[in-house]
C-alpha cells in the first residue's frame, strides 16, 4: 500500500486548478452509454474511480480513449448488459449504470456495487424507483437481474433524496415510453450537471436542482462535447487545507455558489475568504475559531464529503465544535487516527465532539476511506513533526496527484509506493 510522508508546519502558497467533479464525471460516464454518437468529456481528473468506470464501459462494449484530461467514448458498440462483481465492487457508481443499460438494452445483470465503507449504503431506493417505471427486478447470488421490456414513464416518489437513485431513474426515464416525474429528487449540483449533459445529447429533462424532475421519454440521443462542473469537494478540501496551514491559496476553476455552506462556515471560523469570478482565495494567518456546530445535510447543506476534512480543521481550532454526520452511519473512521495525532475528539453515535488543540503531532495513521484520507493528509500538513499516512490508494479514488499538488504549494509531502 502506498503512503504519504509529511513533514508538517509549512504554510501553503500558490494556485490550485480544480478538475471536473468526480461525482459528476462518474454519473456522466454512466449516462454516456445512452449516447447515439461519440461523447467527449473534458477536464476529467485522472483518478481511480474514473479509471474503473471506464473499465466497465469497455467491458460493456464501448470504445474508450483518454488523451490527457479528455475522455472520448463511443457507445454505439454497447452489446453486453452485465457488470461482473470484480468490476462492480471497485466503486459505488457502478450501480449508476443500471438505468442506462436498461434504457439501451432493456435487460441488465449487475453485481452489487462496492465503494468506500462509510455506512450501509443500500440500493433499495434505486430499485424501487426503477420498479415504478415498470422494470421487473429479481435479486440472486449478489446480482440484480432486471427486465425493462415493459418499461414506461410514470410517477416516481423517492423515499429519500438519494443522489444515485435520482440519477439512475432520470437516465432510465429518458428512453422509457412516455413522460416521468421524479418527486423528492436529490438537488446536488452533480444532478443538475447530469441533466445538462443529457440535454446536450438530445434529452428533455427539466427541473433538475429542484425536488421535482420531469423527463420526457423516447429520446433519440446523439453525441456531445461537454465539460462537467468543477469538483466542489476537491476545491473545498484545499480551502480547508489553507485555513489549517496558513498562507494564501488561490483555488481556480471553482463555482463558489456550490460551496456556500463551507465558505459561510469558514468565515465564522474567522478565515478570510474572497470570491472572484471562478476563483476562491483563502488567506489565513491566525488559528481559526471553532464555531459550535457543523451538521451534514443534503445540498445546499454542509456536504458529508467535507465532514472529514472539516473535522481536521476543528481539531486545531480555538474552542469546541460538534460535528453531526446525518448522511452515513460510519463516516467517522478518521477520528481514531486524528486522536493518535493528539486531537481531542469523542464520538457518540452520529456526533463527534471536537475540542480544538493548539497543535497536532505527527504520527503513523491509516486512511480507511477517501475523504478520511484527505482529512489525515491535512492534519499531517498542519501537525508538528512527521506524519505517515497509509492507505493512500483510497485518496487516489478522488484526488488527482494530491501529493504533487500540495508540494507545488510548498507543503513537505512525499509519496512512496
Ligand atoms: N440510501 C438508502 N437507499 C438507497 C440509496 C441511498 O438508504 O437506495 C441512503 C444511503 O445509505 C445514505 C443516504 O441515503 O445514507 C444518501 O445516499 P445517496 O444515495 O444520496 O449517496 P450516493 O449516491 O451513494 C453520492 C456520492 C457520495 C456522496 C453522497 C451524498 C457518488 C459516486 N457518490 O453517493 O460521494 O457522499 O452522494 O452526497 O456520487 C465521496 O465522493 O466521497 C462520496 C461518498
Amino acid at each position: 500500500m502506498s503512503r504519504f510522508v509529511i513533514r508538517g508546519g509549512n504554510k501553503l502558497y500558490g494556485r490550485v486548478n480544480v478538475k471536473s467533479a468526480k461525482n459528476a464525471v462518474v454519473a456522466l460516464l454512466a449516462g454516456a452509454v445512452l449516447g447515439g454518437d461519440e461523447i467527449i468529456l473534458r477536464n476529467c481528473p485522472n483518478i481511480t474511480d474514473c479509471k474503473n468506470m471506464l473499465k466497465i464501459l469497455k467491458n460493456l462494449g464501448c470504445a474508450v480513449k483518454r488523451e490527457g484530461d479528455v475522455v472520448c467514448i463511443d457507445p454505439r458498440t454497447v452489446c453486453r448488459h452485465e457488470i461482473p462483481s470484480d468490476l462492480a465492487r471497485e466503486l459505488r457508481s457502478s450501480i449508476f449504470l443500471l438505468g442506462p443499460i436498461l434504457a439501451k438494452l432493456k435487460v441488465a445483470r449487475v453485481a452489487y456495487p462496492g465503494g468506500c465503507e462509510i455506512g450501509l449504503r443500500p440500493i433499495d431506493v434505486h430499485l424501487k424507483g426503477l420498479e415504478a417505471l415498470g422494470v421487473k427486478i429479481e435479486e440472486s447470488n449478489g446480482y440484480i437481474n432486471c427486465d425493462a421490456s415493459a418499461m414506461r414513464g410514470g410517477h416516481v416518489h423517492l423515499d429519500i433524496p438519494s443522489v444515485g437513485a435520482t440519477e439512475n431513474v432520470m437516465m432510465a426515464a429518458t428512453m422509457a415510453d412516455g413522460d416521468t416525474v421524479i418527486y423528492n429528487s436529490a438537488k446536488e449540483p452533480e444532478i443538475t450537471d447530469l441533466a445538462s449533459f443529457l440535454v446536450s445529447m438530445g434529452a428533455d429533462v427539466r427541473g433538475a436542482g429542484t425536488s421535482t424532475i420531469y423527463v420526457r421519454g423516447n429520446t433519440r440521443f446523439h453525441g456531445t462535447d461537454y465539460e462537467p462542473i468543477p469538483d466542489r469537494i476537491v476545491a473545498g478540501t484545499y480551502v480547508i487545507a489553507s485555513a489549517m496551514c496558513g498562507g494564501e491559496l488561490e483555488i481556480c476553476n471553482t463555482r463558489a455558489e456550490h460551496l456556500e455552506s463551507l465558505i459561510s462556515k469558514l468565515r465564522q471560523y474567522a478565515c478570510k475568504i474572497t470570491v472572484e469570478s471562478d476563483k476562491i482565495i483563502v488567506c489565513s494567518s491566525a488559528r481559526p475559531y471553532a464555531r459550535e456546530l457543523v451538521e451534514t445535510t443534503p445540498y445546499p447543506g454542509f456536504p458529508t464529503d467535507l465532514q472529514a476534512p472539516m473535522t481536521a480543521l476543528a481539531s486545531v481550532s480555538k474552542g469546541t465544535t460538534v460535528i453531526v454526520e446525518n448522511m452515513f452511519e460510519t463516516r467517522f473512521k478518521h477520528v481514531s487516527e486524528l486522536v493518535k495525532m493528539g486531537a481531542r475528539i469523542i464520538v457518540r453515535g452520529r456526533n463527534a465532539i471536537v475540542v480544538g488543540v493548539k497543535s497536532l503531532s505527527g504520527a503513523e495513521v491509516c486512511a480507511k476511506d477517501l475523504r478520511g484520507g484527505a482529512c489525515l493528509t491535512l492534519a499531517g500538513l498542519a501537525a508538528n513533526g512527521v506524519t505517515v499516512v497509509h492507505g493512500v490508494n483510497y485518496i487516489d479514488r478522488g484526488y488527482e496527484d494530491m501529493a504533487e499538488v500540495i508540494r507545488g504549494l510548498g507543503g513537505d509531502i512525499v509519496r512512496s509506493d
